[in-house]
Parts: C-alpha cells; sequence; structure tokens
C-alpha cells in the first residue's frame, strides 16, 4: 500500500484516502510530510479521529507542540464561544487571513484541525499557498519583495476585529510584542514563501501609504482563487496546513452557534529567514 492521495485544485489541497488505522501506524509519516509541503492542505474526509487519536497521529508526523494557551491541554478547542476558552476572545483574529504564531521565534510547522460541531452557516475554513503565490510572481517583483522586512503584532490583527478597542485592551495585546519578519521566507529546502497576513503592520523603512500598498496587494494576490481552497467542513473531517507556507482563516459565523474544533500542533523546525543578498 502507498499513500492514497487526490489533488483538490493545481496549486493547493489534497484528500488523503487511507484508513484511520494506515494514518495511525505511522508508516506513512514520510509521505504525507512530503505532500503536505507540496500541496499546503491535506483534508483526511470524515476520517473521525477520538482526541487520543488526533494527537497519536500528530505525533507520528514530528514533535508534538503543547499549547500556550491552557496548558496541560494536549487537544485545544477552537471555539468563539467564551463558556468553552478562554482564547475564545483572542480567536476573533482567525477570520482574517494569517499565520499561526507570527510571534514565535519558530512558528509551528502544521496545525492539525477537526470538525466537532459546525456553524449552520458560514465556519467555512479557507487556505492559500504562499509558495505557489511567491512562485507566480514575475522576476521583477520577486527582486523587488525578497529583501524587505515587515512588523507583525498580535495588537494589529486586534483592529481587524475591533477598530476602536480601549486602550487598556490595546496595552494587553501590545505587552503579547512585535516581531520583525522577512517579507519572503526563504526555506532551508531552497523554495520561498510569502509572509503576510493580520499581524502584518509595517514594511520597514517604507512610508505607511507605500508600506499598505505593499501588504495589501500581496495579500490580494496570494488569496486569489488560484491559490485558495475553502474547506467545506463535514462532521469528523481533519484538516491539516503546513502553516510555514499557507495562510488560511475561518469564514464567519454565529459565535454563539456552538461551532467546535479540536486542534493539535506540530512544532517549527525552522526560523522565518530571509534569503541572502
Ligand atoms: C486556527 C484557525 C480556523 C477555523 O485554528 O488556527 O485559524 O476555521 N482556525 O477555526
Ligand atoms: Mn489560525
Amino acid at each position: 500500500m502507498t499513500l492514497q492521495s487526490k489533488e483538490i485544485k493545481p496549486f493547493i489541497g489534497s484528500q488523503v484516502l487511507n484508513s484511520k488505522e494506515e494514518l495511525l501506524s505511522g508508516k506513512y509519516a514520510t509521505e504525507i510530510r512530503e505532500l503536505l509541503e507540496q500541496r499546503g492542505v491535506l483534508v483526511f474526509p470524515e476520517i473521525n479521529f477520538t482526541d487520543e487519536e488526533q494527537v497519536a497521529f500528530t505525533k507520528t508526523l514530528g514533535k508534538f507542540a503543547p499549547e500556550l494557551l491552557n496548558a496541560g491541554e494536549e487537544v485545544h478547542k477552537i471555539t468563539l464561544d467564551t463558556k468553552h476558552s478562554a482564547s475564545a476572545e483572542y480567536l476573533k483574529g482567525s477570520m482574517y487571513w494569517h499565520i499561526d504564531g507570527t510571534m514565535n521565534k519558530v512558528p509551528i510547522l502544521a496545525s492539525i484541525l477537526s470538525g466537532k460541531v459546525l456553524s449552520p452557516e458560514g465556519g467555512q475554513t479557507e487556505f492559500c499557498n504562499t509558495y505557489a503565490a511567491y512562485e507566480q510572481l514575475s522576476d521583477k517583483e520577486k527582486a523587488e519583495y525578497d529583501g524587505l522586512t515587515v512588523m507583525h503584532s498580535a495588537w494589529n490583527s486586534l483592529f481587524f476585529y475591533e477598530p476602536e478597542p480601549s486602550v487598556q485592551k490595546l496595552q494587553a495585546m501590545m505587552a503579547i510584542g512585535d516581531a520583525e519578519l522577512p517579507l519572503v521566507w526563504a526555506h532551508q529546502s531552497g523554495r520561498k514563501s510569502l509572509v503576510l497576513g493580520c499581524t502584518a503592520y509595517q514594511v520597514v523603512d517604507k512610508p505607511a501609504k507605500e508600506s499598505a500598498l505593499i501588504l495589501n496587494k500581496l495579500r490580494d494576490w496570494a488569496t486569489q482563487e488560484q491559490f485558495t481552497y475553502s474547506h467545506e467542513w463535514t462532521v469528523g473531517d481533519t484538516v491539516m496546513w503546513d502553516n510555514t507556507g499557507t495562510m488560511h482563516r475561518a469564514r464567519p459565523y454565529d459565535p454563539a452557534c456552538g461551532r467546535m474544533m479540536h486542534r493539535t500542533k506540530l512544532e517549527g523546525e525552522e526560523p522565518i529567514v530571509a534569503a541572502a543578498s
């Protein structure tokens, strides 16, 4: 038996059709990781992992990353319902294009998300392939963007869902810190991807208007139809994304509807570094 997979769109996404037992055996781990890097997003339709199985599957693929927000919890509950999650407020930023953990020195390698309770409307998870988006730029554009660095922060994402925050709230988000990151990530593999998202707020050494234009132009480019995949959830689906070569967002849904996803993560293996100039 080999890994059974089917491409979803030319530039992004594959379904993996092996059985739960085959996935849990770990014998396809290398192939799954290679496919993830190539395709950006892997969908395991109605695989129906229990939490224990999801943790075990995650551990076959690399180093399991514990959640920072809810210590001691192996599977993190992703919901906007404040009754079930201390981080529900912070997750409002997940409705805008982002990369997970840009504030960390080494962003996580991958996230694995399972649909437990779905929203009656909206709530699709969308992904874009930032390797493909970079690779399809012209040589002139690549040269223009290769050397730039960008300031990122959690406080900037606050303005997306709360345009007029209290100073108290803003300062609490500012305490999380800022990071200066290359706009173009030169990976150890030799491939390059774009580093964007709602945490990005300023291209270093550019006037505010030019900076905003660059960031918005590239987001628009990277999230165009050909580079994106929108996952319409069925209960029991598991979706895994390469957090180093994609951005993602949840489509709006009613925060009180009970939507519940369970997430595990793989520890990052390389820091975001710029191409040597
Ligand atoms: C996440 C995330 C999107 C969703 O778990 O990091 O952004 O659809 N989730 O819940
Ligand atoms: Mn996210």
